[in-house]
């Protein structure tokens, strides 16, 4: 540990947000790498005649700034650690890095389900991180899981922030296209949920840097109109839910009611478009018959 007075830090802080990037990204590299959390912060302002404890120097820490900078890396890559729920987990450039609106799937199936000692059998199709399946697994300790996805290096990562988060064992990994490894669970899933990729052709070629030149295109790319493999997993979906059984689908901000359409050719029930914070339809989610 380094020690450095609160009056210096300060002033370096300064420097280095001067010269662009936000707080949010600022302070995750200070937690992450540097050891000074959101309320090591606090205390700062405080008692400004403190000193702090760093666990790595300055010039380290303003190299690692520099470089999200420059390049417009994803400073949760350059760290390899974010925060997702209540979760830290590590993440690469192999994987998504979870976003803060699909928190809310957590929630839908908590209302969906809220006996947290049902002894559920969901499925997680396109795992990534594990982010959607660890917190489901951790919620409902009773419950099974099992999480797919068609990159093996995504789902080294995923089974590593699963065995960091939990200290049991319902949850597993199969690697493979979208249902395919889960051949033997036919008819035996009561939920199933999916953040598929939906960007649409044209739209990921605008992306912003940050996130085309950094994240997985396999992650982001839903083919020409971005329904590509919504369109997949809905079509088998019946094939692998009970009856009454739940999927749950994350959306593009415009695809809401295409998926719902989707949906009802395929025989759901109960359809919704769930709203996330913004407003924006970005679930769509039913029941088989
Ligand atoms: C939008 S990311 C979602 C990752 C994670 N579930 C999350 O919400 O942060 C989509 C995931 O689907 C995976 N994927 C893409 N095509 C797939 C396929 N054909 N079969 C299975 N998984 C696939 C990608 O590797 C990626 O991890």
């Amino acid at each position: 540990m380094l020690s450095i007075s609160v009056e210096e830090f300060s002033f370096w802080k300064k420097k280095q947000l001067s010269k662009g990037g936000d707080q949010q990204s600022f302070a995750l590299l200070l937690d992450c790498i540097g050891g000074i959390s959101t309320s090591d912060l606090n205390l700062i302002s405080i008692y400004p005649e403190g000193n702090l404890h760093l666990k790595q120097n300055l010039e380290f820490l303003e190299s690692i700034w520099n470089e999200h900078l420059l390049k417009s890396c994803p400073i949760q890559y350059l760290c390899g650690i974010t925060f997702w729920r209540d979760l830290e987990l590590k993440v690469s450039n192999k994987v998504l890095i979870p976003r803060p609106e699909t928190e809310l799937i957590v929630d839908i199936v908590c209302n969906l389900f809220k006996n947290k000692s049902e002894k559920l059998f969901f499925a997680e199709l396109g795992t990534g991180s594990g982010a959607i399946s660890i917190a489901l697994a951790l919620a409902y300790p009773s419950s099974v899981g099992v999480a797919t996805d068609i990159d093996q290096d995504a789902l080294e990562i995923a089974t590593k922030n699963y065995i960091n988060s939990s200290k049991q064992s319902n949850l597993k990994f199969y690697c493979g296209n979208w249902w395919s490894p889960l051949e033997s669970f036919k008819g035996k899933l009561d939920l199933a949920i999916s953040n598929p990729p939906y960007i649409p052709k044209d739209t990921y070629e605008k992306l912003p840097k940050e996130v085309k030149n950094f994240e997985p295109k396999v992650a982001l790319l839903g083919g020409e109109d971005g329904l590509k493999h919504i369109r997949e997993i809905t079509q088998k979906a019946p094939l692998f839910l009970k009856e009454k059984g739940w999927l749950i689908l994350e959306n593009h901000f415009d695809q809401g009611e295409k998926v719902k359409q989707l949906l009802i050719k395929n025989k759901f029930t109960s359809i919704e478009i769930v709203k996330d914070l913004s407003g924006i339809g970005r679930f769509t989610i039913g029941r088989y018959k």
